[in-house]
């Protein structure tokens, strides 16, 4: 197994560019499902959650290809329907290919996503939401099937602000019979994205980015010609590590709308913004502030920066009070920064992280994606060498995060297991 080798206490400078976001290009890779013929999506990260979802297309007869941050994909054959387990299980996001699925061959058979280290994530809202338009679904040997004739609009309130699953109504709802509404949506970036993708290729969807968005069904969309929007959970996580280590760096091709509360909440820690004709300035301080901190659905802080986050208030100074309201186990990075000298106490879904003068280097384990990240962003200020085990979920969500590291001065290096 893989392992990142890191060597703390450089202080990050330099530039890096930021990739296309990982959750906008997988639900606009399954929303090509939707429509025939080649389309062609830019600024897609090379991950391994894409080239996952790759081979589930290409599994339900599409042709997909990825190079130089291009995906070609060709859905003119597509004939299967089933999402069989072993993909699902390495990405729940595969889950997203049941309401384009559905909405084109009025089939669709779908393993059930597991549980997840960090909850149990369910996906009862998108089977409820897709009954209420007229699709029969039964479960049976952990798969979902779901029939329909022809999917019709249907008033859908969700009980919680779900992304995947306002993504799959929405693309279910593209060419469904007359008009949906989706109430309680998720307003998340990578929601407007996948919107703004479908409206290309000619569906009629309104409010994405508002909790309340209406979807017009039409008979057909057309290829998909599109550009993913950047990662803000990468940008956010690079700005940490800029921060924790007092660095400087400029950040280019963020999108800073996207990443307004992040930002907020680093600025109170001390560190210092500033948009220039290269990108965007991150200037980390000498010394951290602590800050508390409650992850929210967007356009609040988001969960998935609550670890690297975590991480910087481990060393800052005074107490921190971090809350976790979106999922109920996403604390497993926890035990992995005590082992490097954190002092945080968890109670239920809160931590309070008393900062440190400094972490010192250990052998740790990545545990998920945002977990492993948050112990990148330790390693990277920690006194010694931290070992990272298990970085195949860097890898699903971070493209080439060592080299990006490495031209910013951080002494890391990739060893093969
Ligand atoms: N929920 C339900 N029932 C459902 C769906 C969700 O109870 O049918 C609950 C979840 O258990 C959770 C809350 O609703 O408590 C919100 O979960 P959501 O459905 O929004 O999460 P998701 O769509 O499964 C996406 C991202 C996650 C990110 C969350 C929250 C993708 C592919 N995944 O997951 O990204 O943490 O939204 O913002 O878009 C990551 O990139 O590391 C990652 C985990």
């Amino acid at each position: 197994m893989e392992k990142l080798l890191i060597s703390g206490g450089k202080k990050l400078r330099g530039s890096v560019r930021v990739s296309g976001a990982k959750n906008a290009a997988l639900p606009i890779m399954a929303s090509t499902i939707l429509g025939h013929g080649t389309h062609k999506l830019r600024r897609v990260p090379n991950l391994r959650d894409v080239f996952t979802m790759g081979r589930l297309l290409e599994h339900l007869g599409a042709e997909f290809s990825l190079s130089d941050s291009t995906a070609l994909i060709n859905t003119e054959d597509i004939k299967g329907h089933e999402a069989p387990y072993d993909l699902v299980r390495t990405m729940r996001a595969s889950v997203l290919v049941l309401g384009p699925l559905l909405a084109r061959h009025g089939r669709a058979r779908v393993s059930l996503p597991g549980g997840c280290a960090i909850g149990a994530r369910p996906i009862n809202l998108h089977l409820l939401g897709l009954q209420k338009m007229g699709a029969l679904i039964s479960l049976d040997k952990g798969y979902v099937n779901a029939r329909t004739r022809r999917l019709r609009g249907a008033n859908i309130c969700f009980d919680i602000p779900t992304v995947t699953g306002t993504e799959n109504l929405m693309m279910a709802a593209t060419l469904a019979k007359g008009l949906t509404r989706l109430e309680n949506a998720a307003r998340e970036p990578e929601v407007i994205d996948l919107a703004n993708a479908l409206i290309s290729a000619g569906a009629r969807i309104e409010g994405a980015g508002e909790s309340i968005i209406e979807i017009e069904g039409v008979k057909e969309l057309n290829s998909l010609d599109y550009d993913i929007i950047p990662d803000r959970i990468e940008a956010g996580t690079f700005m940490a590590a800029a921060g924790i280590t007092g660095g400087e760096i400029v950040m280019e091709g963020v999108n800073t709308e996207h990443i307004a509360a992040v930002v907020a909440k680093l600025q109170e820690t001390g560190i210092k913004f500033q948009e220039s004709e290269k990108g965007l300035v991150v200037r980390g301080p000498q010394h951290l502030r602590a800050s508390d901190v409650k992850t929210m659905p967007y356009p609040g802080f988001p969960t998935d920066m609550q670890a690297q986050f975590m991480a910087l208030m481990s060393v800052a100074e005074g107490t921190s009070v971090i809350s976790e309201t979106i999922f109920e186990n996403r604390f497993m990075h926890v035990a992995e920064l005590r082992r490097m000298g954190a002092d945080i106490n968890i109670e239920g879904s809160i931590a309070t992280v008393k900062g440190v003068k400094s972490l010192k280097g250990a052998p740790v384990m990545a545990t998920d994606l945002r977990a492993s990240a948050s112990l990148v962003v330790a390693a990277l200020a920690a006194r010694g060498e931290t070992l990272i085990d298990r970085i195949y979920h860097l890898d699903r969500g971070y493209e080439s995060i060592e080299n990006k590291l490495r031209s910013l001065g951080a002494r890391i290096e990739r060893q093969k297991g």
